[in-house]
């Protein structure tokens, strides 16, 4: 089988026989990036508009605080600026330039019932500026690298319900988490020692407790109110008829705002459902009811299993095999706050899909 990976590189289609895939770009490049991908038979762009305004706040974010994590790390004396129209006036055009290379190439060599996974990535590049130019203030888009990485993705086949998560934490929150950026896609590796057999995804947290995100999704539990204790009463919401609340950690405890994090929020506030932006927290776990990971390839994804290292001293050992574990396993049968919101979540797929007709 050939692999089917195509890129675009300002605007210029790559002509390597063997592009690699975008985690080796993302590993051997220091940038900012967003993945999303085709819907509908390669029809549309899933929540496309959103990805390009969270890769620009990315970029801005790292300019403003992580250079380095732009221009490479050899390049921390460079002090980068933007300006606030970078999106609009810089980024937009230049996505949209090389995504409308890349689409009718992919498009063609898509295979009946395929869609195509796209990621957007942005490098800063001092190469593109004259040897006598003073660094001391660099221009951001004066020196962007816009890489445009389309593949092949095989969606499940609906109606066959994914298989659960199992998740276990193994490490720290992220540095500058609100961005999205390919260093991220290195220092993760680290964490690869502490991966229990079996997990699928590893999650991330300050104290051991509260739970903040995973390494490429966010989290998210479905939780019982807790008992008022005054009266020793459950506590029931009238006025929506849920008695439980989802909970998943705020963008400011250090999370990234993941496209599908910020969905799952706006669709619990239309449905009614109680949705509350605070760490879950692992010592309350008795209350959790269900719990499930989000990304942009596979929405929403439930879980089945969390592990957590019972002492937080861990972070010394050398491999999982040393750490000592407590597991969460959920009950099996319907988890029906999560199927309420993965629901709404693809009537809105449908509806806020960027046209491919409107990129080629
Ligand atoms: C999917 O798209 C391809 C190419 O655009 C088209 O030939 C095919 O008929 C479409 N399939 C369906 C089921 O719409
Ligand atoms: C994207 O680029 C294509 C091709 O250059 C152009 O036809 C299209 O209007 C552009 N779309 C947007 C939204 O800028």
């Amino acid at each position: 089988m050939t692999s089917c990976r195509f890129l675009v590189i300002n605007g210029v289609v790559s002509h390597s026989s063997d592009v690699p895939p975008v985690s080796t770009l993302l590993e051997t490049q220091s940038g900012a990036y967003t993945t999303s991908r085709t819907h509908n038979n390669a029809s549309c762009v899933l929540f496309w508009e959103r990805h390009l305004c969270r890769l620009a706040d990315s970029v801005r974010i790292l300019c403003e605080s992580k250079p380095e994590f732009i221009l490479g790390s050899q390049n921390t004396r460079v002090s980068l600026f933007s300006s606030s129209s970078l999106w609009e006036s810089t980024i937009r055009p230049l996505v949209n330039d090389s995504l409308s290379k890349a689409l009718p190439i992919a498009l063609e060599k898509r295979n009946f019932g395929e869609e195509l996974a796209i990621t957007a990535f942005v490098s800063g590049n001092l190469d593109k500026l004259n040897d006598e130019e003073n660094l001391e203030e660099v221009r951001i888009s004066r020196v962007l690298d816009v890489y445009v990485h389309v593949g092949i993705y095989v969606p499940p086949v609906f109606g066959i319900r994914e298989n659960g998560a199992h998740l276990a934490l193994v490490g720290c929150g992220r540095d500058v988490a609100r961005a999205k950026f390919s260093d991220w896609v290195r220092l993760r590796k680290c964490l690869e020692k502490f991966r229990p057999p079996l997990a699928t995804e590893l999650l991330l947290s300050n104290d051991g407790d509260r739970i903040l995100e995973g390494c490429v999704t966010n989290f998210f539990v479905v939780c019982r109110r807790e008992n008022n204790e005054a009266t020793g009463e459950y506590r029931h919401d009238h006025k929506s008829g849920y008695s439980c609340e989802v909970q998943t950690a705020p963008i400011s405890d250090g999370v990234l705002p993941g496209v599908l994090r910020q969905l799952v929020i706006e669709v619990c506030l239309s449905k009614g459902i109680p949705i509350r932006e605070v760490a879950p927290s692992w010592s309350k776990r008795e209350l959790w009811e269900e719990a499930f990971i989000t990304s942009s390839l596979r929405f929403l994804q439930h879980v089945e299993t969390i592990r957590v290292p019972s002492s937080w001293e861990f972070l010394e050992s050398e491999t999982w095999k040393d750490v000592s574990w407590e597991e969460m396993r959920f009950k099996e049968g319907p988890r029906i706050i999560t199927a309420e919101i993965e629901t709404e979540i693809m009537v809105r797929a449908g509806l806020e899909g960027y046209p491919v007709s409107n990129i080629i």
